[in-house]
């Protein structure tokens, strides 16, 4: 009775069919060298896991305020961006006032209004996954309170035009620009605005850089807005295993991450060339650490992709994106593993 609302929820899903080769969630697929999970185990060793961690988090903040080239007090922590998330969609302007925000896009600002039964405007991206001007204008109309682009876009993997996010500020919406995957783009984003501009705020996430496991999200914005959003952030929403992994990786393990990052991007550059010459098979230009694919028959070539070992997700029963997959960039091994799987696939359709 008390929960009644929540029976027609449906929760996050995520592909958890275990494959040999998975390339289903955007995560950074190399791991931490040993050098640098010993260092961590050295730090780890040390908590005292009976205390709470720092309540602000004054040491995290300023590695990661380094690290962003911003100021401690710009900062916010979440538990993931994911929370960051929540917390703007639970505080910025009135409940009663709309969220908005492009589709197909990261489900989670859908998932997240609908907990608060707070009023979503979704408004349709174009054929080839662009903001469209007149959209934006629409969704406009109907009076949000706040607005949320991924960009690069999850699932799509483009940029959004930059013009058009800073259009939708400049009519006074609250914009949130979510940065999950910039560190593969070829871009500085929206950073400096967020700090100059009292309605922008950047997302950033150490999860698809390498640290998906310690669930570490950063909002960046102006010091007072920073401040208020502080405020209302649960207490010790960072764990002190967190903070202490975190610590060491974004400082001695920073140029390991570079690496990473470096060979992510050459990796998605091949293996879009090799897939783009698949007959029947489109893929999209990204700038994310994944990109997206559509074939004729997205359920079909999804299935087979399994027996073959190679696990992606399937995106096609969204609206706009029929026959689409989307396919993170492993290792290189993994890349070719399924490159070759798809060939074989697509041969036998
Ligand atoms: C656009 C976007 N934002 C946020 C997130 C969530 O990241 P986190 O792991 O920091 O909660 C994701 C995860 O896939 C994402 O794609």
């Amino acid at each position: 009775m008390y929960l009644d609302r929540l029976k027609a929820f449906k929760s996050y899903k995520t592909e958890t069919t275990p494959c040999k080769i998975k390339l289903s969630s955007n995560e950074n697929p190399f791991g931490l060298p040993q050098w640098l999970k010993e260092k961590i185990a050295e730090k780890v060793k040390d908590i005292p896991f009976n205390r709470y961690p720092d309540p602000n988090y004054t040491e995290l903040k300023e590695v990661i305020a380094d690290f962003y080239k911003v100021d401690r007090e710009n900062i916010v922590l979440g538990n993931g961006s994911d929370e960051l998330i929540h917390l703007l969609i639970t505080v910025v302007g009135d409940k009663n006032q709309p969220v908005m925000y492009p589709v197909p896009t990261f489900p989670m600002y859908q998932v997240s209004a609908d907990i608060i039964a707070r009023p979503k405007v979704e408004f349709p991206l174009d054929e080839e996954f662009n903001l469209q001007k007149e959209k934006i204008d629409e969704a406009l109309n109907k009076k949000p309170a706040l607005c949320f682009y991924a960009s690069p876009n999850n699932p799509t993997g483009n940029l959004f035009d930059e013009n058009l996010i800073r259009y939708t500020a400049d009519k006074g919406v609250f914009t949130a620009v979510d940065e999950a995957y910039i560190d593969f783009a070829d871009t500085e984003g929206f950073v400096e605005e967020a700090l100059n501009r009292e309605n922008v705020v950047v997302i950033r996430t150490m999860s698809k850089i390498g640290l998906a496991g310690i669930r570490l999200g950063v909002l960046i914005t102006d010091r007072e807005t920073a401040t208020l959003l502080d405020r209302v952030r649960p207490p010790f929403n960072i764990t002190y295993p967190t903070v202490e992994i975190a610590k060491v990786v974004l400082t001695e393990g920073k140029q390991e991450i570079k690496k990473q990052i470096d060979t992510i991007k050459e990796e998605r550059e091949k293996t879009v060339k090799q897939v783009s010459q698949i007959p029947e098979v489109k893929v999209f230009p990204s700038q994310a650490n994944f990109f997206l694919i559509k074939v004729p028959d997205g359920d079909k070539v999804h299935k087979l992709l399994i027996q073959e070992g190679v696990l992606v997700r399937n995106m096609s029963h969204l609206p706009g994106m029929e026959g689409c997959l989307r396919v993170s960039v492993g290792k290189p091994e993994e890349n070719q593993g399924f490159v070759e799987a798809l060939k074989k696939v697509m041969a036998r359709l």
